[in-house]
């Protein structure tokens, strides 16, 4: 391949989301759609419609062998990341897979590894940090204008669906992780308490806290049983407030409110100053994060760079639900996060104390 061919890349999974991956690379300059791939012969009907010039396999194996393709996209079960993901990075092709990047940080480093030593691109699908509201909230954080950030608070929560193979933190972390990820980088430390309130065998309700490094608070509301669907974060600063809303018509709102400590008049006595100014709209672009994502995918190969939703971000994601599923076990206690990444002690006691509260020390997983 020279650096002016178009990169060959073939989707696996055709399921509800595959198609959506297939509309867009469609349109990605610099990308064409050599191949599909799904198990399942009425997924290729459907797609071979709309795309006539598609080659479609259900063999995984056709799509490895395939000297036309340089790049497979994954959009296949989670519980197939990992495996699917191996294979195609030990076929020497670069790779697109859906969030979350494998189920364990374990798989996540080897993947990492693998992708390393050959020098390919591994992207996990986290598409919100292409939707123009979660990038228009990252350049107000960067610019500083919401100040010193003092706490945020994010929602999703709606009425169904139950899944039978994963908890609601599995389920619905990953998007809020990956935007706070983005927005504010790593927590220090993280405790989360839920419960399966219908006993379906799945924790359905989940309530995560985290402690950001300049002493921030970050709460997480979970839950597959609300009356409503709601996709709603609040960031309170010092000097602004935003909401990012993303059912809402106006999905970012910035507040110039906030509160000020005036010099104490006598003795003791402390004032506040509330300030209640605009309320501002920002004018959003209006792409489509999917086609943004797959064109970052497209690019990163051709310029080889990480791409925004990097493979660290993928594994730090998946560390994080497996410190919410830690403490989770533990009701509630606090677990560590702030040990350095790669630390792969397994501590004897694991409860320590920190500020009097008993703290879990998390290292991740052993390897296997
Ligand atoms: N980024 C997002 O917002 C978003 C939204 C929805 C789904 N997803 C992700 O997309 C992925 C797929 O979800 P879905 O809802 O489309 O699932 P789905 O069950 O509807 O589709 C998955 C498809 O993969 C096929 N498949 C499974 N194993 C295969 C294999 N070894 N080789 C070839 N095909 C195989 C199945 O036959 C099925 O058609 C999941 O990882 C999910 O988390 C992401």
């Amino acid at each position: 391949m020279t650096p002016a061919d178009p990169v060959g890349v073939a989707v696996v999974g055709l399921g509800y989301w595959g198609p959506n991956l297939v509309r867009n690379l469609w349109e990605t300059e610099g990308a064409w759609v050599a191949a599909a791939c799904d198990r399942r012969p009425k997924c290729l009907e459907a797609l071979a419609k709309r795309y006539p010039t598609i080659g479609l396999t259900e063999r995984f194996e056709t799509v490895l062998s395939d000297e036309r393709v340089s790049a497979i996209v994954i959009a296949t079960p989670v519980a197939t990341h990992y495996p699917l993901t191996r294979e195609a990075l030990l076929a020497g092709k670069h790779v697109f897979v859906e969030k979350p990047l494998a189920q364990r940080s374990g798989e996540c480093r080897e993947l990492i590894a693998l992708a390393e030593e050959r020098g390919l691109v591994l992207m996990p699908g986290h598409t919100f940090l292409y939707s123009p509201p979660v990038r228009r909230v990252k350049d107000i954080l960067d610019a500083g204008e919401l100040g010193e950030l003092y706490f945020g608070t994010f929602s999703r929560v709606n009425l169904g669906i139950h899944q039978s193979d994963a908890n609601v933190v599995r389920d619905l972390a990953p998007h809020d992780f990956s935007i706070l990820l983005h927005w504010l980088g790593e927590p220090i430390f993280l405790r989360a308490i839920g419960r399966d309130s219908v006993g379906s065998g799945q924790l359905d309700v989940a309530f995560i806290d985290m402690g950001m490094p300049n002493g921030a608070l970050v709460h997480m509301e979970l839950s597959w049983l609300s009356p409503t669907k709601l996709r709603r974060t609040v960031l309170v600063g010092s000097g602004k407030m935003v909401v990012y809303e993303d059912t809402s018509s106006e999905q970012i709102r910035v507040y110039d409110r906030g509160v000020e400590i005036l010099e104490p008049q006598s003795f003791g006595e402390h004032q506040l100053a509330y300030r209640t100014g605009d309320i501002l709209t920002p004018r959003l672009d209006p792409d489509e994060p999917l086609r943004l994502e797959m064109a970052d995918f497209v690019d990163a190969i051709g310029e080889g760079r990480e791409p925004v939703s990097s493979k660290k971000m993928g594994l730090d994601v998946v560390r994080l639900i497996e410190a919410a599923e830690m403490s989770l076990e533990f009701n509630g206690s606090p677990v560590a996060l702030d040990t350095p990444d790669g630390d792969r002690r397994r501590s004897g006691d694991r409860r320590r104390s920190r500020g009097g509260m008993p703290v879990l020390d998390w290292h991740g997983p052993a390897q296997d």
